[in-house]
Order: C-alpha cells, then structure tokens, then sequence
C-alpha cells in the first residue's frame, strides 16, 4: 500500500499563518501539520510516499527532503495547477501503479491517526473507504447523505442545503478502480475535478464505498479558534519535560514541556491540564533562541523563534504568534490628560 500526500495548491488562499509559508507547514503546537501527516503514514506500516506539489514545491521539498527521517521513501509529483483532488490522483496515476494507496490532504489533521481505519481496509478490501466527521457547519465541507440501510448514498460538495452533518474528512482509502472514476470526470463548476465526484461515480457504479466516523478532526480553515482548538488538543497529549534551558529566575509549572534549543529567562509559565497554561503579569521576559519549542502561552501557540520581550507585558493569551514576532508592551498612556478647552466646555473623561 502507498500514500499520496496532497501539497500542492495555489499558495493565493493565503491567510495570516501562511503567506510566508505553504499552509501545509503551519505549525500545529510548533510542527509542520504535513509532519503530522507523515508520522500518520509512517505509523500505518506505509514507506512510499507521493507528495503532489505545486507553487510551494521548493518549500516542501525543503521541509521533508528524503522523507527519512520519518522513516518514508518520498516521491515528489509536480502538479502544474491545482486543478482539483482528482486531478491528483490522476497525475500520480503511473507512481500509484496497481496498488492501493491511502490519500491524505497535507493540511488535514487527525487526532488518533489513520492506523485503525487502514488496517480495517486492507483487511476488508472495499473499493473505497472514506472517514467523515460530524461538524457544525456542514456547507464548507464535502457532505455525505447516509441511506436508511446505513450506507453513503450521495456526496455533495459544499451544499447549499446540506442533507446531513457528516463532512467528508480529508483521508481516503482506494483500491486502483478510483483511476477509472478519475479519468471519468470532467470539472465541476469550480472548474476543478472534484473527488467527491469521482466517490460518488463509485456510489452510481456496482462499487462497495464504506466508511467509518471519527472525532478530532481538523482542517486548515483560516479559523484562528479552529487552529488554538487543535493546538490545545496536541498539546494537552504532549509529556512534560524540560530538554531546554530556563535560568534560575524562571518557574515552570504544571504540564509544561520545554524542547531543545528553547531558552527561557526570567519568567513563570503556567500550564493547567485542561487549561493549556498562561504566561503570567509577572513574566518579565520569555525568549526562545531557536525552532522546536513547544510553550502554550494561555492557549497562544508560540511558534519558534518567537520573542517576547514582555517586560511589563500584561498576560498574553487566546493569542496565535507566527515566526519571528516581538511582543512588546507599548508606551504608557500618561496619567494625565493635556486639556486646552474654551470657555463653557463641557468634557467627559473616563476613569
Ligand atoms: P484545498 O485547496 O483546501 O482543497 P479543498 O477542495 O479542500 O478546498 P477548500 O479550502 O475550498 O475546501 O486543498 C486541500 C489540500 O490538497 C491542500 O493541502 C492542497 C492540496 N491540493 C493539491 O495538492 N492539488 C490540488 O489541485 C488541490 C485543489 C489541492
């Protein structure tokens, strides 16, 4: 069985995490969500590995060279457009050959990994197996509609009126019969091939679609709350522990991890279970030298080589800080206010 990573894209989508880099680098609790994926893959007993590419190919190429060191052999497929998931599958055509291959977005993030569902598959061998999740807001999504005999009866893509609440999750499991489907299509009014087209060409065929549902799903949606979400959900996981530097006139309590290379001076941070943790009023100055540094800051990601040089900073949280930020209190407002009023004024100041 082979893997085919999809991180590719425009690279114009972009949001403030990624107009610097591919969004399938954004860190999630400060590691590349593509890495996520890779471990994903690595941990189902897969080794090759496709990664479609676009716009953003020197960057990925960058971040995952070899793919050794998750263990992977990794091909890269240059895709001259991102003309659509399908499209994907298509171009991989020749690399996929005639195995099964799971199909995984490299912005997609699943908590527990895909080990469970792809062993299901290779055991059970339908023609294809998709994951969906329940979510609130079913329009964004791919949208799946469940018969009365429990099966998919029907995909949409972003429905107007969606008929149920299960969106399609961004990993797939293929027999070689999704080639067929793919070279079936034609683009969809988007005008990209759609792979909920090519699902639902298989649901229309004689073609044994199954699925299973799970939880602790997430996708790259430009959603700051989605992505604190997801970071909280890593790093409530995580182990404590300290392979880092802090100087004695720093504190860290509770459920803190500190990696490699990170450096913290003169301050307290705070980490509470269920709570991610908090820098504090007291925190007079966290510095992170270099990468790797997992710190939750009151459910802030603080992403490497970040720097606050928060003398005097009030707490810092809710917040998302991107790569080489300064966090620096601002001047004080004077005490006083400057007045120059004419006669019969009347002027209100607020305490
Ligand atoms: P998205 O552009 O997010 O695809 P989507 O159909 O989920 O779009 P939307 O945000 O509108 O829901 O791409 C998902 C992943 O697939 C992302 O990592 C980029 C990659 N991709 C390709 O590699 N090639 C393509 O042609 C497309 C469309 C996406």
């Amino acid at each position: 069985m082979k893997a085919l990573v999809l991180s590719g894209g425009s690279g114009t989508r972009l949001r403030p995490f990624t107009h610097t880099s591919p969004k399938q680098l954004v860190p999630v609790a400060n590691k590349p969500v593509l890495y996520y994926v890779l471990e994903d893959i690595a941990q189902a007993s897969i080794t090759e590995v496709g990664i479609v590419v676009g716009e953003t190919s020197n960057e990925i190429r960058k971040a995952v060279g070899s793919g050794d060191r998750f263990g992977l052999r990794v091909t890269y497929l240059p895709q001259e457009a991102p003309l659509g998931l399908a499209h994907a599958v298509l171009i991989a055509r020749d690399y996929l050959g005639e195995e099964d291959f799971v199909m995984y977005l490299g912005d997609n993030f699943v908590v527990g990994g895909i080990a469970g569902n792809s062993s299901t598959f290779r055991a059970e061998r339908p023609d294809a197996q998709i994951l969906l999740t329940r979510v609130s807001d079913p329009s964004s999504f791919g949208v799946a509609e469940i018969g009365c005999d429990g099966r998919v009866v029907a995909l949409e893509e972003k429905p107007r009126h969606p008929r149920s609440d299960l969106a399609v999750v961004g990993i797939y499991l293929f027999t070689p019969v999704v080639h067929e489907a793919v070279r079936a299509l034609t683009p969809s009014r988007r005008g990209e091939l759609e792979i909920t087209d090519a699902l639902q060409w298989l649901l229309d065929g004689p073609y044994d679609v199954r699925y299973t549902t799970i939880s602790g799903y997430w996708k790259d949606t430009g959603n700051v709350a989605d992505m604190l979400e997801v970071n909280r959900a890593v790093l409530d996981g995580i182990e404590p522990g300290m392979e880092g530097q802090a100087d004695a006139a720093s504190e860290l309590v509770g459920r803190v991890r500190i990696e490699a290379g990170a450096q913290i001076r003169a301050s307290r941070i705070v980490a509470r279970r269920h709570r991610a943790g908090r820098v504090t009023d007291r925190t007079s100055a966290l510095h992170v030298d270099r990468g790797d540094c997992s710190i939750e800051t009151a459910r802030s990601s603080l992403h490497h080589a970040g720097r606050l040089p928060a003398h005097g900073t009030r707490r810092v949280q809710h917040s998302l800080l991107g790569r080489n930020v300064t966090v620096a209190p601002a001047p004080r407002v004077p005490a006083g206010s400057r007045l120059i009023l004419g006669d019969d004024s009347r002027v209100e100041i607020s305490s």
